[in-house]
C-alpha cells in the first residue's frame, strides 16, 4: 500500500491539476496555505565507479532521514539513476514543503576542468540549482529553499540566474519566487552568490529591454539609480553632448550624429580601496542602445537584437554595481560611451573621415563597424586616470560569434599578466574566456587608409574580422595593461547555458567581478 501511495505522489501526469494541492498528500494542502506554499531544491550526485545510484548531499541526507527514507525510496522506484541536470518532483512528503524538486548533480569528484576551462562542479551545481528553482517556478510556488550542495554561491548564482526572467513588459509574468539556503550555515557564500547573479541579472534586464526604452539616458538613469544605495563610495557623472564635443570626442560623435537621441558618456566612479591613491582599474564598455548600422544599414532580420549592443557598457557597470554591493576594496573607473547608431541626413557616410580625440584620423568605410569608434575615444579618455589595468568590453563583431559562437568570450590582450587574471577569473565563474591573436598581421589591414591615419574596416573584408577589429583598437592604447572583451558571441542565450533562459545573456559579468575580486585581493 505504501509504496502504491507513494507512486501516485510521484507523478504529476496522473495527478488532475485542480485537484492537485487536494489530493495525493500525506500531508494535507489545509497544513499549507495555497498561496504561501514552499518549496525545496535538493541535490543528488552519481555514485563514482562502476556502482549505479545516488549519493545524496549532506542535505538531502538530513531531509532523508526527516521523512524516515522516503525520499531515497522514492527515488528508487521513480525511474532510473539522476543523471546531472536531470529532476523529480515529489509531492507531500514533508510538512514543510509539499513540493521537492531532487535534481541530479553529477559526480562528486568533478571539480575543475583542464580541458574545459572551467569548474565542471560549480557548474553542475549552478544548473541543478536552476533546473529545481524553475520547476517549482512552473507550480507557482513562491518560496523555494535551496540546498547549498556544498558550494552555497554556486547553488544560489543557479536560482537566482535560472529564475531570471524579462516579462516586465507582458500582462502575464512568470510567478516571483524568494530563495533561502537549506541545510548549510554557509550564509555567506550564498549571499556572495546572490550578489553575482543580481550582477547578471542587471546586465541582463538592460541588454534585453527594447531600444525604444533603454535609451542612452534611460540607460544612465538606470545605473544612477542602482548607485544610489553606495553613494558614499560612488560618484556618477552623466556627461552631456556639448562635454563630449568639448572632449574632442570626434569618433564617438560621428556615430551619435545620426540619431535624434542625444548621447551620453557615463562615467563611473567606485572608490573601495583603502588607499583612497590607488591606481584605478578602468572598465570601459560599448553602449550603442541601438546598432541599425547606420548608413551601411544591417538587413532587416534579427536587427532587434542590436537594442543589446550596449551589452560591454552593460556588463562593466553592473559589475560595478555589484563590485560596490560586495564592498571590494578596489578603486574602479567605468567609462560608457552612450549613444545610437541610425541612418538619417546627418549621419556619417562611408568614405567620411573623423578625428578622435587622440587627433588621429579614421576613414568610415563602414558606418557598421561603430563600436571600435566610440570605443576608441572612451580608450583615449580613459588614460587620463592612470589606471593599473584596462578592460574594454563590447558586443564588437560577428566575426567574434563566427570564431568561437557562445563557448566563450575572446580575449585580446598586451599582457600575459591581465590574461592571467581575466582566465583564473574565468574558470571560477564558468563564464569562459578564451585567448585571441593582436598580431601585426591585423595592424597592418586597418593602418592603409587611402585617406586617413586609420580604415574603421580591415582591408580584406570580413577575414579575421574580430582581430582586425582589435587591432584598430590597440591604436589608441599605451599602457601595458589593456585587453580587448569581444562579447557578442556570448551576447544572447539560446540552449546553451542551462541556468540560462532564452534571451540576453549578461554574460560575462560575474567574470569581471570575480576579476575586480582577485585584483582587490592582490592589493
Ligand atoms: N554590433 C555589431 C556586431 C555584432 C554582430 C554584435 C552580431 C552581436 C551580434 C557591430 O557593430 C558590427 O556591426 N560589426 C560589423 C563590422 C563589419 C562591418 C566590419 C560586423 O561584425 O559585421
Ligand atoms: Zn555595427
Ligand atoms: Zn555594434
Amino acid at each position: 500500500m505504501y509504496v502504491q501511495q507513494m507512486t501516485m505522489l510521484l507523478l504529476r501526469k496522473t495527478v488532475p491539476t485542480a485537484g492537485r494541492t487536494k489530493y495525493c498528500r500525506l500531508f494535507s494542502a489545509s497544513q499549507t496555505h495555497l498561496n504561501d506554499r514552499k518549496g525545496l531544491v535538493l541535490g543528488a550526485f552519481e555514485k563514482e565507479g562502476e556502482e549505479a545510484g545516488l549519493h545524496l548531499t549532506e542535505a538531502a541526507a538530513r531531509f532523508d532521514q526527516n521523512t524516515s527514507g522516503k525520499l531515497s525510496e522514492l527515488l528508487k522506484i521513480s525511474g532510473p539513476t539522476l543523471k546531472k541536470g536531470r529532476s523529480r518532483i515529489f509531492y507531500g512528503i514533508h510538512k514543510d514543503f509539499p513540493c521537492v524538486a531532487v535534481v541530479g548533480l553529477g559526480k562528486t569528484s568533478a571539480g575543475v576542468c583542464g580541458s574545459e576551462n572551467w569548474d565542471t562542479s560549480k557548474e553542475n551545481i549552478r544548473q541543478a540549482a536552476s533546473v529545481g528553482c524553475r520547476l517549482l517556478q512552473d507550480l507557482e510556488l513562491n518560496h523555494v529553499e535551496v540546498d547549498g550542495c556544498g558550494d552555497a554561491q554556486s547553488a544560489a548564482e543557479g536560482a537566482a540566474l535560472g529564475l531570471f526572467q524579462y516579462d516586465e513588459l507582458k500582462s502575464k509574468k512568470k510567478t516571483k519566487v524568494t530563495t533561502q539556503l537549506h541545510g548549510s550555515s554557509d550564509s555567506v557564500g550564498w549571499q556572495k552568490g546572490v550578489k553575482y547573479a543580481d550582477g547578471q541579472n542587471l546586465a541582463r534586464l538592460l541588454m534585453e529591454a527594447p531600444a525604444n526604452h533603454i535609451t542612452p539616458t534611460a540607460f544612465a538613469n538606470t545605473i544612477e539609480e542602482r548607485m544610489a544605495t553606495y553613494s558614499e563610495r560612488v560618484t556618477i557623472n552623466k556627461r552631456s553632448q556639448a562635454w563630449i564635443e568639448q572632449q574632442q570626442m570626434g569618433a564617438f560623435l560621428s556615430v551619435s550624429r545620426g540619431s535624434e537621441e542625444p548621447p551620453v558618456f557615463l562615467e563611473l566612479h567606485y572608490n573601495g580601496s583603502p588607499d583612497g591613491k590607488q591606481a584605478p582599474l578602468l572598465l570601459v564598455g560599448k553602449g550603442i542602445t541601438f546598432d541599425s548600422g547606420g548608413i551601411s544599414l544591417k538587413p532587416s532580420p534579427s536587427m532587434d537584437a542590436m537594442r543589446a549592443d550596449m551589452g560591454g557598457a552593460a556588463t562593466v557597470c553592473a559589475s560595478i554595481v555589484t563590485a560596490a554591493a560586495l564592498k571590494l576594496p578596489i578603486n574602479i573607473v567605468g567609462l560608457a560611451p552612450l549613444c545610437e547608431n541610425m541612418p538619417s541626413g546627418k549621419a556619417t557616410k562611408p568614405g567620411d573621415v573623423v578625428t578622435a580625440k587622440n587627433g588621429k584620423t579614421i576613414q568610415v568605410d563602414n558606418t557598421d563597424a561603430e563600436g571600435r569608434l566610440v570605443l576608441a575615444d572612451a580608450l583615449c579618455y580613459g588614460h587620463t586616470f592612470n589606471p593599473r589595468a584596462i578592460v574594454n568590453v563590447a558586443t564588437l563583431t560577428g566575426a567574434m560569434d563566427v570564431a568561437l559562437g557562445s563557448a566563450a568570450t575572446g580575449v585580446f590582450t598586451n599582457s600575459d599578466w591581465l590574461w592571467e587574471q581575466l582566465h583564473k577569473a574565468s574558470v571560477v565563474t564558468g563564464d569562459r574566456v578564451w585567448r585571441m591573436p593582436l598580431f601585426q598581421h591585423y595592424t597592418r589591414q586597418v593602418t592603409d587608409s587611402q585617406l586617413a591615419d586609420l580604415n574603421n574596416i580591415g582591408k580584406y573584408s570580413r577575414s579575421g574580422g574580430a582581430c582586425t577589429a582589435a587591432a584598430f583598437l590597440r591604436e589608441f592604447v599605451s599602457a601595458p595593461h589593456w585587453a580587448h572583451l569581444d562579447i557578442a558571441g556570448v551576447m544572447s542565450n539560446k540552449d546553451e547555458v542551462p541556468y540560462l533562459r532564452k534571451g540576453m545573456s549578461g554574460r560575462p559579468t560575474r567574470t569581471l567581478v570575480e576579476f575586480a575580486a582577485g585584483l582587490a585581493n592582490s592589493g
